[in-house]
């Protein structure tokens, strides 16, 4: 997650049994990069991973620059997203590193697959940030990557707690990923304007920014984002990223880090309306884990007897 995927948040996740993930590009160089690793390095001595967000840009950032201070890093995991991750994926995969790909349909998820990718993480129309353009929840998306896919999935987008978790596994993913939900814990190293929006905002909060673009994303409603979809209905499909470029690049570090919530859109998931508190990362994984297993064990199992 941009500006909030930092040493901190991955560290906290993968020391409560998560797989924390850095996000590789809110490092501005690879240098930054490697010195964001060693730091993470200081606060676990648990496996955690990095995200490599392969842009739809024309000057695209360093990626094997990127990829070397992984690799040099000793990073074991990359998480993939947004473009076809398979010009890198040797330089990966030589290095004995897993490769999980963020895919929003079951198409993008079977060519990971064909492609050599080690898992995918499957993301539902619910998610923060990017869902694609098809636009299908996880309640359809999860079992039809079930049905479709070999290598193993985890269910991202919409899930916050040990419902979501017990949902997940029964629709057919082997976890869950969480994005919004860990930006509204205590040790995510953002404003706390941003927590206590999460914590105040409801499922009827978020909107979808530069939906004719095909770049749709969701964020969470403000006045940026209404300033963004009232140019969007005014120059109906002649709108050009130039025309909303003010409301939505460089935007994050005046949000995650000054709490000028109104800077710009940030992502954010419809779970937003499930966030009620901000716990520390271990609690909240902690109590997962028990709402599951109740679930799995008590509720769900007396059905069946
Ligand atoms: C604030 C924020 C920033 C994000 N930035 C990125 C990013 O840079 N790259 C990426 O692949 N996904 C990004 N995402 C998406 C998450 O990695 C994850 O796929 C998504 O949040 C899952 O949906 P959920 O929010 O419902 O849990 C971001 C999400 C949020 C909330």
């Amino acid at each position: 997650m941009h500006h909030v995927g930092l040493a901190e948040l991955a560290a906290a996740v993968s020391n409560a049994g998560g797989l924390g993930i850095i996000t590789g590009l809110t490092q501005r160089t690879p240098q930054d990069l490697a010195a964001e690793i060693r730091r993470c390095r200081e606060m676990t001595d648990k496996p955690f991973g990095v995200n490599l967000t392969f842009l739809p840009t024309v000057n695209s950032p360093d990626y094997p620059g990127y990829i070397r201070a992984i690799v040099e890093g000793g990073v074991k995991v990359v998480e993939t997203a947004g473009n076809n991750p398979a010009p890198y994926l040797a330089s990966l995969k030589e290095a004995g590193i897993k490769v999980i790909h963020k895919c929003t349909s079951v198409r993008h998820a079977l060519k990971a697959e064909s492609i050599g990718c080690d898992a995918v993480s499957v993301d539902g129309f619910e998610c923060g940030g990017h869902p694609g353009e098809d636009d299908i929840p996880n309640f359809i998306l999860l079992p039809r990557a079930a049905e479709a896919l070999k290598i193993p999935f985890v269910a991202s987008g919409g899930m916050a707690d040990g419902r979501s978790l017990a949902a997940a596994l029964s629709l057919g993913a082997d976890g869950i990923n969480m994005g919004t939900r860990f930006v509204a814990t205590q040790e995510a190293p953002v404003h706390e304007n941003v927590k206590q929006a999460l914590v105040a905002a409801t499922e009827l909060d978020t909107r979808l920014v530069m939906r004719p673009l095909r770049n749709t994303e969701r964020v969470l409603r403000n006045a940026a984002v209404d300033r963004i979809l009232e140019k969007e209905r005014a120059l109906g499909t002649g709108v050009k990223f130039e025309d909303i470029v003010d409301e939505v690049a460089g935007v994050y570090p005046k949000i995650m880090k000054d709490g000028a919530l109104d800077a710009g859109a940030w992502s954010c998931g419809l779970v937003v309306g499930l966030i009620k508190d901000i716990p520390t990362v271990k609690e909240l994984v902690d109590r997962i884990v028990r709402e599951a297993t109740d679930i799995i064990s008590g509720r769900l199992a007396r059905m069946v007897v």
